[in-house]
């Protein structure tokens, strides 16, 4: 059995006494939630906030982005050992964001993975096709490449701390969620090319989220769907009565 994953990418919103607000909401808002990992992905500077009003809750602290390198003179960049220092336990990787305006590659994407489970953490890692992409219809190529490239030199064993996050490019923050069976559709052939790389017994564990205008309303009949683990979720984790909500999807 997989432990479904909802994890909330706050992106680069909330400053301290917002960040502050939102999470002692949400702390409260999902106390009674079982069986579902919740974690939030707050920016840097108030990954300390947040860990303050978390303390005592379930709920667990992701980073947005790493560096590969522990220290050294990189101007501007985290390491993953310093996220493990500020709390986190989660690290998001290779956001479509992040590939569309800082350069990120599925090279720097497998580095920064690799860097991260050493520091202890678990790596969220981000995969996804374009609108121009899946209109062409190369949307498994996309996602067979960014997974060869992305999870090149892993074993079956990294991958039990690495969650695969599928975001269609296309439907993040649009408001144009995937259907259900696109989703599931992309999933099923995510965890295929898994299967392929690193085994059965590691494909049929490892944990793939949705992401791409995940919100109350749509977040049940993803979760039904046999390859469908849990959301990554953007504008709508904002809010803790919308993320409480996702999190309580069953
Ligand atoms: O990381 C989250 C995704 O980019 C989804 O964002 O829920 O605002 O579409 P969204």
């Amino acid at each position: 059995m997989r432990t479904p994953v909802i994890a909330g990418n706050w992106k680069l919103f909330k400053k301290r006494a917002e960040a502050r607000e939102l999470v002692n909401g949400l702390v409260s808002l999902v106390k009674d939630v079982q069986g579902v990992e919740i974690v939030v992905a707050p920016v840097f500077t108030v990954l300390a906030a947040v860990k303050g009003a978390l303390d005592g809750s379930a709920i667990k602290l992701a980073g947005q982005d790493c560096f590969w390198e522990e220290e050294g003179a990189y101007t501007g960049e985290i390491s993953p050992g310093m996220l493990v220092d500020a709390g986190c336990s989660h690290v998001i990787i290779g956001h479509s964001e992040r590939r569309q305006y800082f350069g990120e590659t599925d090279e720097t994407v497998n580095r920064k993975i690799k860097a991260a489970l050493k520091a202890g953490l678990a790596a969220i890692a981000c995969i996804g096709e374009s609108l121009a992409e899946r209109e062409a219809g190369t949307t498994f190529d996309v996602l067979r490449t960014q997974l060869n490239g992305g999870l090149a030199g892993l074993s079956a064993d990294d991958l039990k701390d690495v969650i695969i996050a599928y975001e269609p490019v296309w439907a993040i923050g649009t408001g144009k969620t995937a259907t259900d069976a696109q989703a599931q559709e992309a999933h099923a052939f995510i965890r295929g090319v898994v299967s392929e790389l690193l085994g059965k017994p590691a494909a049929e564990a490892v944990r793939i989220l949705y992401g791409g205008s995940v919100k109350p309303e749509n977040i049940k009949g993803l979760m039904t769907q046999p390859d469908i683990d849990g959301a990554l979720v953007g504008g709508a984790s904002l809010k803790a009565d919308s993320f409480a909500a996702i999190a309580s999807f069953s």
